[in-house]
């Protein structure tokens, strides 16, 4: 069991941090533990002015800049608006389990914000990336099936915690994949998932249905078992600094991985389908027209 803490961040300074959704939970816990380190942290959110109230809590240097990942042409933006090198990628955003809805670009919302705005963000940025990509994932991965058939929900009633599972375990897949892609290329660059356990954070907020129930699970769950988003966001920075290689997953080591100080953890089968995971790749290159940017460097043997 790793005894992992923020105490073991390394010094940070002249590193450049993108993290999304950095305004709230586990991605403003990590963006702040980071900034405290020395590293420029760019907050990328939806709405910059709660960007900027997250930026004011925390020491340090620190960038706000407007992404919603619902919305391909703002990823474009952000990307384009962005041309600095960026040491480590932290595709932290997400939402769980909202009503039914749609990104700008008809994708349903989960896979389209979760899963497709990340792996359009990342492509576009890869070119300056030169350390890690981390993706956050869930425990709730093991609950999810990738339906090429219906990947959006188009056709069959709509399952609000399948769909969320679903796009969890896309952030994997998507890990394995660009890992091997990366590898193949020889670049030095690692793609890396974590997952937070169960953290205390406004993710049940999107809860759908009868207000009571709502209420008597995000009570149970933030008083009684969650742990605090400054706990559920090492699994994340113990991905983005800790010295592990390409493909890892970390998650809280205590129990159940609900909680505790981070290790590396097991997926499900599912999460370990190569075929699925290239499969996955494509499809989401075709619906977001963003292509893996990176090839053999000329000359090279390989
Ligand atoms: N908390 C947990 O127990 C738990 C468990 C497993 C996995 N996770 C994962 O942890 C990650 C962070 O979640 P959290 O728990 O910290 O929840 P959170 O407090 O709700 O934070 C989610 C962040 O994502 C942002 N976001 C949502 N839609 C976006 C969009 N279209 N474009 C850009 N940003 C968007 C939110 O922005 P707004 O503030 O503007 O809504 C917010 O900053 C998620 O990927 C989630 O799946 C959390």
């Amino acid at each position: 069991m790793t005894t992992f803490s923020t105490g073991q961040i390394p010094a940070m300074h002249s590193r450049t941090v993108v993290i999304t959704g950095a305004n709230s939970g586990i991605g403003r816990a990590a963006a702040r533990a980071l900034a405290a380190r020395g590293a420029r942290v760019v907050l990328a959110v939806r709405d910059t002015t709660k960007g900027q109230a997250a930026a004011a809590t925390m020491d340090g240097e620190t960038l706000v800049r407007r992404l919603d990942l619902a919305d391909l042409a703002s990823v474009r933006a952000f990307a384009e608006g962005f041309q600095d090198p960026i040491d480590v990628l932290i595709n932290n955003a997400g939402l769980m389990v909202p009503p039914l809805g749609r990104t700008a670009d008809g994708f349903e919302l989960q896979i389209g914000t979760n899963h497709l705005g990340h792996f359009a963000l990342t492509n576009l940025l890869l070119p300056q990336i030169t350390g890690r990509v981390v993706t956050v994932s869930s425990g709730g991965h093991r609950a999810g099936a990738i339906d090429f058939d219906d990947l959006n929900w188009e056709r069959k009633p709509y399952r609000a915690f399948r769909a969320y599972a679903q796009s969890k375990l896309a952030n994997l897949l998507f890990t394995a994949e660009l890992q091997r892609r990366l590898t193949e290329v020889a670049s030095p660059v690692r793609a890396l998932a974590a997952h937070p356990g169960l953290a205390a954070t406004n993710l049940l907020g999107h809860l759908d249905g009868d207000p009571l129930r709502r209420r008597l699970v995000h009570t149970i769950a933030v008083n009684f078992l969650a742990q605090s988003e400054e706990d559920g966001a090492l699994p994340t920075l113990y991905a983005a600094v800790a010295d592990l290689p390409g493909g890892s997953f970390a998650g809280p080591g205590g129990l159940l991985q609900g909680r505790g100080a981070p290790k590396l953890v097991g997926r499900s089968k599912a999460a370990q389908d190569e075929v699925t995971a290239r499969r996955l790749w494509r499809v989401s290159e075709e619906l977001t027209g963003v292509r893996f940017p990176l090839r053999v460097p000329s000359g090279s043997e390989r």
